[in-house]
């Protein structure tokens, strides 16, 4: 048998999360709880199928997956009465896994010995060993042999202290979890159709119920408020750091890092502290990124510097390069090779060439610029008149002087030189010396006192 269905119950308003948003929309690191349960079931499962409640649109429109088969749970009547409505879309002949949209460190490797395990067998639970189990579903065994799921509510005393407990997670013979689903009533504390109770129903049919026990846990927990999602975001990175420690990368500090995309790099890599990357970046060799940085959808090339406190966006970062502290690179800059982007410099949809330096206070926005340019400190490019946004083009070997202003469009020709303290509104052609401020005049000053 290997036609599998993953049947997802998302139909949970998420009281707890205090919150407009359905529970299973909200995020961990940069994708909804659904999402990640989803990214462990897609290559599992031939056909996914979600059941869904409150706000069902708009996880809908969030998840935009045109092969899920999206289910309507009209009313809450509990996890039984959720499953039975995947039911009618369901072939005999193949295994229903069961997941949780709000348990989203899942692991796909789990999942699939659930379901090996239930290729011959009937039913398949994940379990879990809690030292509080408050709240769950314990599981009754007798001589090891799995007899029943009691919920908390309706558990006794003794039944209580087993610490072995219900994930929610399960794969089931489809055929057998019909006819159970069938069997089943909501003659509970709950008034609820219990999904566990198919377990006493199979358990009377003659069947061996299998188990896995997690060993986990964190696959395992529920995000039922923002208390507990906070602790799953943190638990999500500290294994994402260690993964990329034990890939080679140099983290100062593995608790002070947060990576919410995908972060690939190369050999002797060291990250400090209060780093954050998003989206999907890069990192060559020998690279370095000093406190305090977040770096976005970046390429980043060998023997790069990032100094403390920088934002870096959407950009390609050559080898080399030296860039903060105090840095702001966003979109569609390109900075090329031993470039050195200095103190409190901002950078906006520009190329920066070879070894050019714009070392202290600038503002670089739409602009074109060569090789071995110095812009000296203080700079800027007039980019914007209040309507509209132009260009800047500044030649290999030029030198701007310091709190010079470019009034775009405007070209600088090759080596040409901008005195300090110039306005420049035309264009200066190649080693031309161009210089636009008033003479400077001494004039005798009498002081009141
Ligand atoms: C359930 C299990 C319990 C287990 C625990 C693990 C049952 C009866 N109990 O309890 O054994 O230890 O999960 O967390 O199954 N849902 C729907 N429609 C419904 C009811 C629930 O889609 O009508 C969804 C919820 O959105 C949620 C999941 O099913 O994602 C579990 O429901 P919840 O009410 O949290 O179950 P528990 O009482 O916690
Ligand atoms: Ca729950």
């Amino acid at each position: 048998m290997n036609n599998i269905h993953a049947i997802i119950l998302a139909a949970g308003k998420g009281t707890r999360m205090n919150s407009t948003k359905p529970k299973v929309l909200q995020v961990l690191s940069n994708n909804t709880l659904l999402e990640h349960v989803l990214s462990q079931v897609k290559t599992l499962c031939n056909k996914i199928h979600i059941v869904y409640g409150f706000k069902g649109r708009q996880i809908q429109q969030k998840i935009n997956n045109s092969s899920i088969n999206w289910v309507k749970q009209v009313k809450q009547l509990g996890t039984g009465h959720a499953v039975a409505q995947v039911m009618p879309y369901i072939e005999d002949n193949s295994i229903s896994l069961i997941l949780y949209g709000d348990v989203p460190l899942i692991k796909r490797s789990t999942l699939s010995d659930l379901i090996n395990k239930t290729q011959q067998g009937s039913i398949t639970l994940l379990s879990v060993v809690l030292d509080n189990p408050t709240g769950y579903g314990r599981i009754i065994r007798n001589n090891k042999q799995i007899q029943a799921i009691v919920e908390q509510k309706d558990a006794s005393n003794i039944q209580l202290d087993i610490n072995e407990v219900n994930t929610g997670v399960m794969a089931a013979n489809s055929q057998l979890l019909k006819q159970y689903l069938n069997e089943i009533d909501s003659r509970n504390t709950q008034d609820e159709l219990y999904l566990t109770d198919i377990i006493a129903c199979a358990v009377a049919d003659e069947k061996t119920i299998s188990s896995i026990i997690s060993k986990n846990k964190f696959e395992v927990l529920g995000v039922n408020n923002k208390v507990q999602l906070a602790e799953l975001e943190r638990l999500f990175q500290k294994n994402q750091a260690t993964q990329f420690m034990q890939q080679g990368l140099g983290l100062k500090d593995p608790a002070r890092f947060d990576c919410r995309g995908t972060l690939t790099f190369g050999q002797n890599c060291e990250i400090d502290i209060n780093i954050l990357i998003e989206g999907k970046v890069s990192l060559g060799n020998n690279t370095t990124i000093k406190p305090n940085c977040i770096i976005k959808n970046t390429t980043i090339g060998n023997h790069v510097s990032i100094f403390p406190n920088c934002v870096i966006e959407d950009a390609v970062i050559g080898e080399g390069v030296t860039i903060g502290p105090f840095v702001h690179i966003r979109p569609q800059t390109h900075i090329q090779t031993h470039a050195k982007i200095g103190n409190f410099v901002e950078i906006k949809k520009s190329t920066i060439g070879k070894n050019t330096k714009i070392s202290h206070l600038s503002y670089v926005g739409d602009a074109t610029i060569g090789k071995n340019v110095n812009i000296g400190a203080g700079v800027i490019t007039c980019n914007y008149d209040g309507v509209n946004k132009h260009q800047t083009m500044i030649a290999d070997g030029a030198f701007i002087g310091s709190d010079s202003q470019l009034i775009a469009p405007i070209k600088i020709g090759k080596n040409a030189k901008i005195g300090a303290g110039s306005t420049i509104t035309k264009s200066v052609s190649e080693n031309q010396l161009s210089l636009s401020r008033t003479k400077q005049k001494n004039l005798k000053y009498h002081s009141k006192k």
